[in-house]
């Protein structure tokens, strides 16, 4: 080896390896792997991966049919009603479509307005993000059993008074929330303002606005909106009770 090389390899140590196309690498376990074996393998081990679920898939095509049909009891405003729908039925559809209760509204459908809030078994609950026949039995309010026309409920009173609303969509939504968080900071659940977790918390503006931010106006009512809220609170309103 000439002396210019022999230096150059004592300074930088022997030329590095690089494997292109046709160089076959050697691993410590003394497997050849060529660039070609590798991709045949990766195709392999796909087409194995893929070929069960196709199969499940033609076999669901041609043959089973699926059951989608159910009956549901669902205890609605204070009567049991029975009703047959497809099992992917949402509660919000099941209401408005199957019992034709349409004050209970669809906004977005997907979990982001409130406008379709309910009590389930009392507490509040998006109904456009939750199946009919998951609450066999249950207890769901809407706004047409919290009040009438001629014996409104306090909230509903107060938002009249208040004008708490301008087109009214998000309004039932608004009104069904408000009555579960009110009941929400009875039993002294805390929210993310409030000072305490452990000891009740006292109803200002932040809580009421904390605890309502599920339920968007876009008619942007809210500050009448809380007005109506605080005076419900502090038992100042009319309507039944
Ligand atoms: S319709 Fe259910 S949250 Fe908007
Ligand atoms: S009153 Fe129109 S969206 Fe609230």
């Amino acid at each position: 080896m000439p002396l210019a090389a022999r230096r150059r390899r004592l300074r930088h140590g022997p030329h590095p390896v690089r494997p292109n196309k046709g160089v076959v690498l050697e691993n410590s376990l003394s497997i050849k792997i060529t660039r070609r074996n590798l991709l045949k393998a990766g195709a392999v081990s796909a087409t194995a991966m893929a070929t069960p679920s196709v199969a499940c898939a033609q076999q669901a095509a041609q043959g089973a049919v699926l059951p989608t049909a159910v009956t549901v009891t669902l205890r609605v405003n204070g009567a049991a009603r029975a009703v047959s729908l497809d099992m992917r039925t949402t509660l919000l559809d099941a209401l408005r479509e199957n019992l034709q209760l349409t004050g209970t509204k669809k906004g977005c459908d997907h979990g982001q307005c409130g406008a379709c809030t309910v009590l389930l078994d009392g507490r509040r609950v998006n109904s456009c993000l939750t199946l009919a026949v998951m609450h066999d039995g249950a207890d769901i309010t809407t706004i047409e059993g919290l009040g009438t026309p001629t014996a409104l409920h306090p909230l509903q009173a107060a938002f009249i008074k208040h004008d708490g609303y301008q087109c009214g969509y998000c309004t039932p939504g608004q009104i069904c929330s408000a009555v579960a968080m009110l009941e929400e900071v009875e039993q002294g659940i805390p929210s993310h303002v409030s000072a305490s977790l452990t000891e009740r918390p006292p109803l200002g503006v932040d809580e009421i606005r904390e605890r309502m931010s599920g339920n968007i106006c876009r008619c942007g009512a809210y500050s009448n909106i809380v007005d109506a809220i605080v005076e419900v609170a502090q038992g100042k309103a009319g309507g039944k009770t």
